[in-house]
């Protein structure tokens, strides 16, 4: 299902809502809201709005628990970590304990650090299989999302819940949660906007499948939304 609105922040505000509805359907039916967070810079406006009533009062937060889709290999305070930004726009800002924001944390072995991230996972989750109940993703413009770019083994992994990622002239690594366990997510909503996200979004939802990782998102038993703003869907120039 894919949403269009008339900019960002249209857009960040139905994303934000989305967010709230979802958290206070987990809540109901689980006791809890497991969500994982998107990088980059398109969902900070979202985050935003989640730190400001009304959104922030409707969202139980001592029954969210905070995940991350993908993480740049970077201290906490640099300003190109996930992590930094999300708490900056929202976890500062809201009473979710400390406790329940779990953090993807790279250290100098990203391979560990994947096996690490994995293994709180999979014990967090347990005695069932992870799944999340929402995946916030972005877009990239050569087609990646979370951190499954195109031409690393990331997009390909199939085993793996967690894999380390080094994107070509990258100075840093990368973690990401992989295909198979994104698309175990009980709904997944892409955040899309500007016109330079215009050509491959068209690509990617009319193109020809398998091109870029982003068409690997498809929940096997959960929804699959596109909220973008207008700007992203006008036809290339
Ligand atoms: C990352 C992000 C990445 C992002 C897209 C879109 O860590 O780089 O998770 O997948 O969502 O690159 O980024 P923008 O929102 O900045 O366009």
């Amino acid at each position: 299902m894919i949403q269009i609105f008339d900019d960002k922040e249209q857009l960040s505000q139905a994303a934000a809502k989305l967010f709230a509805e979802e958290a206070c359907k987990a809540v109901a039916a689980r006791g809890r809201f497991c969500v994982a967070l998107a990088g980059g810079s398109t969902p900070r406006q979202t985050y935003h709005q989640l730190a400001l009533a009304p959104l922030c009062e409707q969202i139980p937060w001592s029954q969210v628990h905070i995940f991350w889709g993908d993480e740049r290999c970077v201290p906490g305070d640099d300003p190109r970590s996930n992590a930094r930004m999300a708490h900056e726009a929202l976890l500062d800002r809201v009473p979710i304990p400390a406790a329940q924001i779990h953090a993807m944390t790279c250290t100098r072995n990203p391979e560990a650090s994947a096996r690490r991230y994995q293994a709180l996972l999979q014990k967090f989750f347990e005695p069932d299989a992870p799944r999340f109940d929402l995946i916030l993703l972005g877009l990239g413009e050569d087609g990646h999302t979370a951190s499954l770019i195109p031409g690393t083994a990331a997009p390909q992994e199939r085993v793996r819940l967690v894999t380390p990622v080094q994107k070509p002239g990258e100075d840093f690594s990368r973690l990401s949660l992989t295909a198979p366990l994104i698309n175990q997510a009980r709904m997944v909503a892409f955040l899309v906007s500007g016109p330079a996200k215009a050509k491959i979004l068209r690509q990617v939802q009319a193109g020809p499948r398998d091109q870029f990782p982003a068409q690997l998102i498809a929940p096997l038993n959960g929804d699959l939304c596109w909220l973008v703003d207008k700007a992203a869907t006008e036809q290339a120039s």
